[in-house]
């Protein structure tokens, strides 16, 4: 498998693991209390990313996705001022429309461009679809960002198959390729093979970056029952009610495949991702050593029958 591909049809050259800075950045004012920082607490600083950051760059995970709205846009500005003369992909986002309508997006690109201290951004993706939000207007102002060199490839995020053909067939009438969708995808969060987004993504040759694809950290087997994670997040998703303890059996797989390839739980759930050419995992790390760990998930394969093993041991999680 090549260790580079083109992220969908768009040409844009990018590793087949990126890394997510959702935690990044020191929020300031209300910023303080955004949903990621709330989320995720825990203690992390400049040093640490700065680490995390390097790191990934000497692996070969040069791919880096933020947004506009992560505490309020101190990711952008932290992940701007630690890659500034370095060769780093930036995957950022148009905010959704509790914070924007459609015709702001070409001011919010140029507030976006300010705090990454850049011309232009590899990635732009719009981060939530909505009823208030004309899907080919929003396609077209892309096109047109594309046209001026400010965007080298368009995405979207969150988007369901049927909006994703809208964003592809409104992008396609003016030349460009819909890159990528960006939606939650794991071992515990199988949706998008039944949703019908991994078959879209196929169909149109658009590629699936997959978010939270270590179940915010679920997956790492670092978290058990009586040692839940920082921050709200022990009250979402995996970490909710029985989650954790559903969960362990999969966890324990992971450690068992691991093993013979002296892996850690979290790679295997990454290289299970991976094993998939359609699909770009961006696992987030707050540190060196949970970004070296994670991009050690490029550096082995598993076999079809791990794979297989990995689908039966996880289909409560595919409905
Ligand atoms: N488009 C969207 O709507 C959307 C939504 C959510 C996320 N995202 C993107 O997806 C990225 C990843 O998602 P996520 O950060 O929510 O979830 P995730 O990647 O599943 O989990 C990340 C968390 O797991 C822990 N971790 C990561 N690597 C580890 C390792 N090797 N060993 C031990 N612990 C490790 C860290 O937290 P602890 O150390 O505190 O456990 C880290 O913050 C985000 O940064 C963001 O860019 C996008």
């Amino acid at each position: 498998m090549e260790s580079i591909t083109s992220l969908g049809r768009s040409g844009l050259q990018v590793p087949r693991l990126g890394i997510g800075a959702m935690t990044w950045g020191d929020p300031t004012g209300l910023a303080r209390w955004s949903p990621a920082k709330l989320a995720y607490g825990g203690a992390h600083g400049i040093d640490e990313e700065k680490q995390a950051l390097e790191v990934s760059l000497t692996a070969g995970v040069t791919l880096f996705d933020t947004a506009a709205m992560y505490s309020g846009g101190a990711s952008e500005r932290r992940l701007g001022e630690l890659s500034r003369g370095k060769e780093v992909l930036i995957a950022t986002k148009f905010p959704p429309s509790l914070f924007s309508k459609t015709e702001d997006m070409p001011q919010a690109l140029d507030a976006s461009l300010a705090r990454l201290g850049r011309s232009s951004v590899d990635l732009y993706q719009h981060h939530f679809p909505s009823n208030r939000v004309s899907i080919p207007k929003l396609m077209d102002l892309m096109a047109d960002a594309v046209e001026a060199g400010k965007v080298k490839a368009v995405g979207v995020s969150n988007y369901s198959a049927e909006q994703m053909r809208i964003a592809h067939a409104a992008l396609a009438r003016r030349g460009i390729a819909l890159a990528s969708n960006q939606v939650e995808y794991s071992l515990l969060h199988r949706q998008p093979e039944v949703n019908g987004v991994l078959d879209a993504c196929h169909e149109l040759g658009v590629t699936l970056i997959a978010y939270q694809p270590l179940a915010s950290g679920a997956l790492t087997g670092k978290y058990a029952t009586g040692a839940r994670p920082t921050g709200l997040r022990r009250f979402m998703g995996t970490f909710r009610g029985q989650g954790l303890e559903a969960a362990t059996p999969v966890v324990s797989l992971l450690r068992e495949i691991g093993e013979r390839y002296a892996k850690s739980p979290a790679q295997v759930a990454l290289r299970w991702l991976i094993e998939n050419e359609n699909v770009l995992p961006i696992p987030g790390a707050k540190n060196g050593k949970q970004a070296f760990d994670n991009a050690g998930a490029l550096s082995f394969c598993l076999t079809p029958v791990e794979i297989d093993t990995l689908n039966q041991a996880t289909l409560a999680w595919r409905t």
